[in-house]
């Protein structure tokens, strides 16, 4: 197709569709993963499809991710990809409203607050969490009832782990008065805020309805709440609790500025969206996969059993050393993500025209493709995640694969080298060789995840928590995946039916 570049040059080829706006919207919308395979199958790794009107050029495979993860931060943009989606949610003077940089260094802040010295404290705080929740919830009664051992009840994992999750994510990171709050109504305004964090507002950030007024209302109240907090803790000197708030409280940017009271509230608030439907759903997948697998479940029981075994029968509570060392529990954890990353595609916006790399996507007779400005780019870490030619039996659970020595081989810390010259090594839990990698449920290169280690070690811990008090059934076939919601969530029925673990 010639488009008005230089003879050499085509773009890439442009997925069949009948109707010019709508393009390829409704196939993509309804279950991205299916369209993208089956347009990988016709076009190769490299193609362009149109989205309410937008042209996005998908690259797929690990070269593809490649292209895109590891492209220049300036030429592939995030920030024009998301703001229009994020900033009202989270605040117009973080992430991705602010010059890359300056998100870059908030970033580094973050990282601050994710310290060895927190996550020791939170492992005892993620446990005691759950336990109470299993204590308390209505739905676990015949857990509560020690007659009741024995005795099978059902419960909803998606809505259980986004309760565990939020009540978890609020006890440590965010802060003993964030977690007070959540039993009042700062709970209805985080559906809220949440409400305006759909795919919907990717494509129509502002409309005048009453959901957006919902979202912009619950951004203000939620706003003014943290910077509150911050304001009392620094008028009293608090400091002394290992939460973020206290963390991102004192730090100073290059330039001599310290982060502002509503900087600081508002990478709270971009935390707490970020963390919470990705470790929610990663934990009620998981949660899903156990009770479709109860041999693995017991498996990672006994291996806590090797690990916490106290001689009275009970198992004593684990320490941060411990809970990312328990190989099991960890591949569960890896293979869940492999199988249902709650990321499912990345975005950038095209700034300037690029030239895809021949080892990508063979040139057409009319020449190298090249994507041109104004397009989006996609990456897709979930198609590599089930590539028939990177993983046997790729559609398989199969959390043993991490624990081979040629899964293992995969395995390398990965560390990025800021423009600075900086390295940022981000850490255990890390399995991806940097941006050139078919796993990457965290993504890769400038913009990977902050959250990693947190989100592994408080997935692990609720896990092994549920595991150590819980035994579970699934009482219907593995459900499939629902795409409408912004992360892929289980369809229903996806009931799981728990009992009390009775101990030896
Ligand atoms: C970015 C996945 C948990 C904070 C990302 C990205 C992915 C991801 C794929 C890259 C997006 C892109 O390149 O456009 C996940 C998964 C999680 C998880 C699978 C849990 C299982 C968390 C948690 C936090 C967090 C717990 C906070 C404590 C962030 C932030 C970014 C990010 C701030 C933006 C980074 C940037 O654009 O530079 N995450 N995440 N995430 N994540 Fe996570």
């Amino acid at each position: 197709v010639s488009i008005g570049l230089p003879q050499d040059r085509s773009k890439p080829p442009v997925v069949f569709h009948w109707f010019p706006f709508i393009g390829s919207s409704v196939q993509y919308g309804s279950d991205p993963l299916t369209f993208l395979f089956a347009c990988q199958e016709k076009y190769g790794d490299v193609f362009t499809f149109i989205l309410l009107g937008r042209r996005v050029t998908v690259a797929l495979g690990a070269k593809g991710n490649n292209f895109v993860l590891g492209g220049k931060s300036t030429v592939f943009n995030a920030e024009d990809a998301y703001k229009h989606m994020t900033s009202p949610v989270f605040g117009d003077d973080v992430v991705y409203a602010v010059p890359n940089q300056q998100f870059m260094e908030q970033k580094k802040f973050i990282k601050i607050g994710l310290s060895t010295e927190s996550f020791r404290t939170y492992v005892g705080m993620f446990e005691d969490e759950v336990e109470t929740y299993l204590n308390n919830e209505p739905i676990f009664k015949s857990y509560q009832d020690p007659k009741g051992a024995g005795e099978w009840g059902s419960f909803d994992p998606c809505q259980v782990i986004a309760e565990i999750t939020i009540l978890t994510a609020s006890r440590t990171l965010q802060g003993k008065q964030i977690r007070a709050a959540l039993d009042k109504s700062f709970a209805e305004l985080l559906a809220d805020l949440d409400g305006g964090f759909t795919p919907m507002n990717f494509f129509f950030p502002n409309l005048p309805l009453e959901h957006y007024r919902r979202r912009d209302r619950a951004h203000k109240k939620i706003s003014d709440f943290y910077i509150d907090i911050v304001k009392q803790r620094k008028a009293k000197g608090e400091n002394h609790e290992l939460d973020m708030i206290n963390a991102l409280s004192g730090q100073v940017y290059r330039s001599g500025k310290p982060m502002s009271d509503s900087e600081i509230a508002h990478c709270m608030i971009a935390l707490l969206m970020a963390g919470q439907h990705t470790s929610a759903s990663t934990g009620a997948w998981a949660v899903l996969r156990l009770a479709e697998n109860p041999d693995f479940t017991e498996k990672i029981y006994q291996e806590q059993v090797k690990f916490f075994g106290a001689p009275n029968g009970q198992l004593r509570p684990m320490t941060y050393e411990e809970a990312r060392e328990l190989p099991l529990m960890n591949a569960l954890i890896r293979e869940t993500l492999r199988l249902h990353p709650p990321i499912h595609t990345i975005m950038r916006h095209v700034r300037e025209d690029v030239p895809v790399p021949p080892s990508l996507a063979a040139p057409s007779k009319d020449g190298v493709y090249v994507v041109p400005k104004g397009d989006y780019v996609l990456a897709s870490p979930t198609v590599s995640h089930t590539d028939p030619r990177v993983w046997r039996s790729a559609m398989k659970f199969d959390p043993y694969r991490w624990i081979d020595p040629e899964g293992m081989a995969a395995q390398a810390l990965e560390t990025y080298v800021d423009e600075h010259g900086e390295k940022i090594d981000y850490g255990f839990g890390a399995v991806s060789k940097g941006t050139e990698s078919p796993y990457q449920p965290f993504g890769a290169g400038r913009h990977r995840c902050v959250g990693e280690q947190f989100a592994y070690l408080q997935v692990g811990t609720v896990l092994a928590t549920l595991v150590k008090e819980l035994e579970f059934r699934l009482p219907q076939p593995f459900p499939a995946n629902n795409y409408y919601t912004m992360i892929p969530t289980p369809q229903a029925p996806r009931n799981v039916e728990y009992r009390r673990r009775r101990r030896n």
